[in-house]
């Protein structure tokens, strides 16, 4: 049975090796494709999580929930100091999903218990105007744990992703080097509007507590 500072260490040597080999890619399918095949070994790590929440509900300082973050219930676990990739998880309360968004870099996720729902769309405006957007849908998919999707960067990757339980669900993601924007943008499909969001402080700890009581009763 690992202890808590293999378990550290472990993670420490598996990001070092992620640094490592994305650095060799230069196309953003090729990263996808090497965190699609990667993802999953954590995504079955229950004892990593178990770990990374039981921190959270001590207080500990890492992981730092007071870290900002675009969706209020992601918590950022690394960023590689170059920006390759960073590494995060998120807990969706039953029936929870975020707002149509695109993102500033490609993406890779999956869940570690629960399924998540993955639904798509695509722009079909020009994008001449300002504030408009005018989306249709393209897909819906649902992924069971250690299942992985990927989005990728601006109008390419519009989405939504949430938990059509009523449970918990625990997910995860790695996302690549960010464009140089400070925000996302958020769709709104009723009125076709179109706006920026900027990373908001959050709220973490008593999903954590729940999370962790439900990722042990599991284990
Ligand atoms: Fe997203």
């Amino acid at each position: 049975m690992n202890t808590q500072s293999n378990l550290q260490e472990n993670i420490e040597r598996l990001f070092e090796k992620w640094s490592l080999d994305i650095g060799k890619f230069s196309e953003d399918r090729q990263k996808i494709e090497y965190f699609r095949k990667e993802l999953p070994v954590i995504l079955k790590d229950t004892a990593f999580f178990i770990d990374i929440l039981e921190k959270i509900t001590k207080g500990n300082p890492f992981p730092d929930i007071r870290r900002s973050s675009l969706f209020e219930n992601e918590v950022i676990l690394f960023l590689n100091a170059s920006r390759l990739f960073s590494f995060r998880f998120a807990i969706y309360e039953p029936g929870e999903y975020t707002i149509v968004h695109d993102h500033s870099s490609w993406g890779v996720f999956g869940t570690v218990f629960g399924p998540l729902e993955v639904i798509k769309y695509q722009r079909l405006d020009d994008g001449s105007v300002d504030h408009y957007a005018k989306l249709s849908e393209t897909g819906r998919l649902l992924l069971d744990p250690t299942d992985t999707d990927f989005t990728l960067p601006l109008d390419k990757g519009i989405h939504s992703i949430g938990n059509p339980t009523d449970q918990l669900i625990l997910t995860s993601s790695i996302y690549g080097n960010p464009l140089r924007r400070l925000f996302i943008n958020s769709f709104d499909l009723k009125s076709e509007r179109m706006y920026p969001i900027y990373p908001p402080k959050i709220k973490k700890k008593r999903q954590a507590q729940q999370a962790l009581k439900i990722l042990r009763s599991n284990s």
